[in-house]
């Protein structure tokens, strides 16, 4: 497996693939990243996962700083899930001087849900990936494969409709989420989590799981289902941004119509102490 720091030296050594597969990840990994390795390593003849803490997409009093960074072990769990080239820049090789040109995803679809408590989040996220995009795939003939995340799930949905919109010729992967055996979704943030949090933070995905179930049971009174699951995180102590029933297509609110199709899923975030957690689930 090849480490390498900068862009002169990924463009070279991946000119004698045709067929690159990317999974972006910002480190600190665990098995859901690894997982999406082993997704994409069928999908191409180069498998590549980059390493970026992101800065464009955390707001100042956000973990930027705190963000953990385990370069060494990430490229131990790498290899061994058949990784053939890491790309991890430095802050000043991927961001030489201040990014301000920025890919700037529509209102509807990113200001709502993670852009809407985290203003600008999705700017960070579309910018950085397209950067990536035009660094690994720049030498690529044929098919370029990005895989992201159901766990970011409107993460992989604005990224799709960027590809789409700007004909950018890469197919966008999706991977399940992958879950602790108590059910509480993998996350480089669960490090966080002191033990009691730990123990306690498996409630986001039964309040997610609830939810769902009453939908497949025909519940229609989506802003009871909603305010129950709230409160019900709220009496044990979280702090919820969200926990609402989306439509899959556009994650916007669903229609009576919509009720009892297969287009629902439904998004949580919620704070445990000072820990953000986010989880979904497709109904
Ligand atoms: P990061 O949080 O490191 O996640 C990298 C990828 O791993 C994302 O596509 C995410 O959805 C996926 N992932 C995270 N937890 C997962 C789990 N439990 N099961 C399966 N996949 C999981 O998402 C980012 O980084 C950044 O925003 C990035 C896209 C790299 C841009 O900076």
């Amino acid at each position: 497996m090849k480490i390498i720091h900068t862009l002169p030296e990924l463009r070279t050594h991946l000119a004698q693939f045709k067929h690159p597969a990317l999974v972006p990840t910002m480190g600190n990994l665990h098995d859901g990243h690894l997982a999406l390795i082993r997704q994409a390593k069928p999908l191409g003849d180069v498998t590549i996962a980059s390493i970026f803490v992101n800065r464009l997409q955390f707001a100042p009093h956000e973990d930027f700083d705190t963000y953990p960074r385990t370069l060494d072990a990430d490229c131990a769990k790498l290899e061994s899930a058949g990784c053939n080239v890491v790309f991890a820049p430095s802050e000043k090789e991927f961001y030489p001087e201040p990014q301000t040109f920025k890919v700037q995803p529509p209102p509807e679809l990113a200001d709502i849900l993670e852009g809407h408590f985290r203003p600008g989040f999705f700017t960070g996220v579309c910018t950085v990936v397209l950067k990536l995009f035009n660094a690994v795939f720049s030498e690529a003939q044929g098919r370029r494969v990005a895989v992201f995340g159901k766990k970011d799930y409107q993460q992989q949905m604005v990224i799709r409709r960027m590809v789409q919109q700007l004909a950018l010729p890469i197919d966008i992967v999706t991977g399940d989420t992958l879950r602790a055996p108590d059910g509480l979704a993998l996350s480089s943030r669960n490090g966080y989590l002191s033990a009691d949090e730990r123990a306690e933070a498996v409630q986001i995905s039964l309040a997610l799981k609830a939810m769902a179930k009453a939908l497949r049971k025909g519940e229609k009174d989506i802003a009871a289902l909603e305010a129950r699951a709230l409160q019900t995180l709220a009496d044990r102590g979280w702090q919820p941004d969200y926990l609402t029933v989306r439509r899959r297509h556009d994650l916007h609110p669903p229609q009576a119509e919509d009720l009892g199709t297969d287009d629902l899923v439904v998004l949580g975030a919620a704070r445990l102490g000072k820990t953000r957690l986010i989880d979904n689930l497709e109904v």
